[in-house]
Formats: C-alpha cells, sequence, structure tokens
C-alpha cells in the first residue's frame, strides 16, 4: 500500500480525495498497489466530509510518518507551501503539485532536492489544469528543439473574455461566476493581471529549453485594459483577442512574454473558449502540436494530481528534470521581437497613415480610429506609437 498526504482540502486537495477514491479499483488495477490518503492537512477541520478522520493541523505529522511516501500539495501560495515541499523532498517523500507559484519560484532548487533525495518532483497540474502538457512536452517531444510556445494559460481570464464576448455579460458578473465554480486564484489579480499566465509560461519555458525564468523578469499584461470596442474592432478584422503567453527560441535566447493578443480566426487557439485553455507547441521536427483541455476546475485538475501520484507510484525510478536559472543574457530582448499590432487611436485615419505608413483600416467611428500595422520591431512601433494617440495596441499572435 503506497500512503498519500494531501496537503490543503480547498478546490483541487478535495478533488484530489474524490478521484482517489472513486477511481481506487482502476488505479490499484494499473499500479498493482492501492493508494491510501493517510493524511490531509487544512487550517480547518472538516466534520461533516468522509475525510474528516484523516484531517490534521501539524504538518511534522506527516513529514515524521515514515509511511507516507507521496505528499501532494495543493494549499497555494509561496510560503508555507515551498517549505513544506522542501521539508518532505528531504524526507525522502516525492511530492506533487498544483501549485505553479512555488513551481514557477523554485522549480529548479525543489527538482535538484528532489534527485539529490532519491525522490520525484511533479507538477503537471501546475499547467494546464487538466491537460496532459508538460510531459507530453518534456518526454514525447524531447526529440525536437522546441521554436515557439503559444498558449492560453488561464481559464480564468479565457471564461471572462468567452462570457463577456459571446453572452455579453459584465467583468465583474463574469469574474464572479468564475470564482464561484472554483476557476480563479484566492487573489484574483494573480488570474486578472496575468501573473498566473506567467508563471505557467515561465514553467513551460523551463521545460522546453531547460531554464527557469523568474517571473519578475517577463514582460506581462492582463486583461484588465481590455474594451468591448477592441473586442468588436478585432473580430471585425477576424480576430479573437485572447490572453497569450509566449515562450520562443530568437537566436537561442529566450524570450517570454504575457499579453492579450489578436488570434486570427483560422488559428486553432481562436476556438478555445470558456474555461478551456490551449497550447500550441512548435517544435522542429514535428512543426505544431495543440493540446486542448480544462485548465482549471477541482475534478480536471485533480485528474492531473493523481495521474503524477500515479506515475511515482508506478514508475518510482524515473529522474527529474534538472533546470538551471536563467540569467539576463540567456533572455532575448523584448524591442528585438517582430510583430504586426492592432492600433487604435484617436488620430484621423489620414494622421494614422502617415505616422505608421501602410496600414489595413478596420473601423472609424466616434473620434477613435482603428487599424493593423505591418509587422516591426517593439522598438519600431513604440516609437511611432509615441508620434500618435494611442487609445489601444496589442500585438497579433
Ligand atoms: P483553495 O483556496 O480552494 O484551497 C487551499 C486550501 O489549503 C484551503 O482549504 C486552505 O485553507 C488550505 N491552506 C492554505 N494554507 C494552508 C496551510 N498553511 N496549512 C494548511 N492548509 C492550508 O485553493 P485551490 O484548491 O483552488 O488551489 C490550490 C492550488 O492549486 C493553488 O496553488 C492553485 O493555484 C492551484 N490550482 C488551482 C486550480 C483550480 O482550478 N482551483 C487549478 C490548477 C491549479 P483556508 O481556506 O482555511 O485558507
Ligand atoms: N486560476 C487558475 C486559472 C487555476 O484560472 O487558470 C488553474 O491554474
Amino acid at each position: 500500500m503506497i500512503n498519500v498526504a494531501i496537503l490543503g482540502f480547498g478546490v483541487v486537495g478535495s478533488g484530489i480525495a474524490e478521484v482517489l477514491t472513486q477511481n481506487k479499483d482502476l488505479i490499484k488495477n494499473k499500479i498493482g498497489e492501492e493508494i491510501n490518503i493517510k493524511y490531509i492537512l487544512d487550517l480547518r477541520d472538516f466534520p461533516d466530509s468522509p475525510f474528516a478522520d484523516k484531517v490534521v493541523h501539524d504538518f511534522n505529522i506527516i513529514l515524521n510518518d515514515e509511511e507516507v511516501s507521496i505528499v501532494a500539495e495543493a494549499m497555494g501560495g509561496l510560503h508555507p507551501a515551498v517549505d513544506f515541499s522542501e521539508a518532505a523532498l528531504k524526507k525522502g517523500k516525492s511530492v506533487v503539485t498544483s501549485n505553479k507559484e512555488v513551481v514557477a519560484e523554485a522549480g529548479d532548487m525543489l527538482l535538484k532536492t528532489a534527485t539529490e533525495n532519491g525522490v520525484r518532483y511533479l507538477f503537471e497540474a501546475s499547467v494546464g489544469g487538466g491537460i496532459p502538457v508538460l510531459r507530453p512536452l518534456g518526454t514525447c517531444l524531447a526529440a525536437n528543439k522546441i521554436n515557439s510556445i503559444n498558449g492560453i494559460l488561464n481559464g480564468t481570464t479565457n471564461y471572462i473574455l468567452t462570457q463577456m464576448i459571446d453572452f455579453g455579460k459584465t467583468f465583474e458578473v463574469a469574474l464572479k461566476e468564475a470564482q464561484q465554480k472554483g476557476y480563479a486564484e484566492a487573489n484574483p489579480t494573480a488570474d486578472v493581471e496575468g501573473i498566473d499566465a506567467c508563471r505557467k509560461i515561465c514553467i513551460l519555458a523551463a521545460i522546453a529549453f531547460g531554464k527557469l525564468i523568474n517571473p519578475s523578469k517577463v514582460s506581462t499584461t492582463g486583461i484588465s485594459k481590455i474594451r468591448l470596442e477592441d473586442v468588436k474592432n478585432a473580430a471585425n478584422a477576424g480576430y479573437a483577442i485572447k490572453l497569450i503567453g509566449q515562450a520562443k527560441d530568437i537566436d537561442s535566447k529566450m524570450y517570454v512574454s504575457v499579453a492579450p493578443r489578436l488570434v486570427a480566426y483560422n488559428n486553432l487557439l481562436a476556438k478555445v473558449d470558456d474555461v478551456f485553455n490551449g497550447v500550441l507547441i512548435n517544435g522542429n521536427a514535428v512543426d505544431d502540436v495543440l493540446f486542448i483541455g480544462r485548465g482549471a476546475g477541482m475534478m480536471p485538475t485533480a485528474s492531473a494530481v493523481v495521474a503524477d501520484i500515479v506515475d511515482i507510484a508506478g514508475r518510482p525510478e524515473i529522474k527529474n528534470q534538472n533546470w538551471d536559472k536563467a540569467e539576463d543574457n540567456d533572455l532575448a530582448p523584448l524591442s528585438e521581437k517582430i510583430s504586426a499590432y492592432y492600433v487604435c487611436v484617436s488620430n484621423t485615419e489620414e494622421q494614422a497613415k502617415a505616422i505608421f505608413g501602410d496600414i489595413k483600416a478596420i473601423s472609424s467611428c466616434d473620434g477613435e480610429f482603428a487599424f493593423i500595422t505591418n509587422a516591426m520591431k517593439k522598438l519600431q512601433f513604440e516609437e511611432l506609437a509615441s508620434k500618435a494617440t494611442v487609445i489601444s495596441a496589442l500585438e497579433i499572435l
């Protein structure tokens, strides 16, 4: 029997307990051993839960119990989650997590600690919720040089954008619904301002390029400034607006950013709606591969966490990844990035043409003129934009 402890009995933690219980026999048949939930750590008691008798409040009970071989961390936040994870690995317990903040900030250290202690550290649920994407990127696509990753990586913001665009709901109503459905972070600013997507693209980039960029070094813009007018202008021109995390190899340097971008309707990512996430990976041998699935929510996320537990239980000998920290000279300068832009200005069409040259007009009304530029370096775009009265400017994917 393999004994597991779950840290945090919230949306994800309770999902992990549910999947392990519901699919107990099926999992036992797959790995030949039963997985038993021995403890659940939380700050609160859950007297009405069928797992009430497993709840403990002192992490040391789990740490010092040699029968516990796998710890599933689903508490969220950096501390004490990172400290508990490190302590468990040092005690010879494998750790699985859905906590992207911990992986993006300290994944390199935790992977090394796991390797030094002969155990595993896995975090499939930290990116894309229920989508199997980290393991395929690290293994099935291992033969490739990864050229680019473009992902809709946050379920909450994709849900909000879809509800606003397709059902005319306000931002506030859509966010409240996302919170009620258990998609949002404890502080939803992390979703709305792109911080969560940033952590996830850092994790994907680390698997693709072997180096973990600290999220603080990544240019990150959220969806809070997207206007309904921009959504309509984009639609008129044949684009959807999506919050996209992007990691690219530019001349063997890493370019990583998060921003709302215009995605052409003929790009498969444009059709990834609601809480679904989509990750489009381009490798030099395989070309494009697209992963789609539910990016948040109790059971899809638990599916990924439990898959990590099953993987460790069934194949404890597999090596951990090895990440270095990305240094500044590993990063491509943002100013060199070439893109076309959607721009909305309060200048006239003639003025816009005089500044930006050859442009494709989209609409002109209420003193606003919207258009698409030719592809140019970000630096050049910023120089031109400084000569106009820009209301909105978004990169085109
Ligand atoms: P919740 O807030 O629902 O659950 C967290 C639970 O952990 C709460 O019950 C909380 O207690 C408990 N907790 C917090 N700190 C401690 C502590 N120091 N000791 C013991 N228990 C603690 O969060 P989620 O389940 O939604 O998310 C958990 C993690 O999974 C986060 O990192 C999140 O980003 C990630 N994730 C979430 C997804 C989702 O769809 N919700 C999807 C993918 C990843 P209390 O409520 O009393 O504070
Ligand atoms: N808040 C996150 C999201 C949870 O909405 O994508 C899944 O990581």
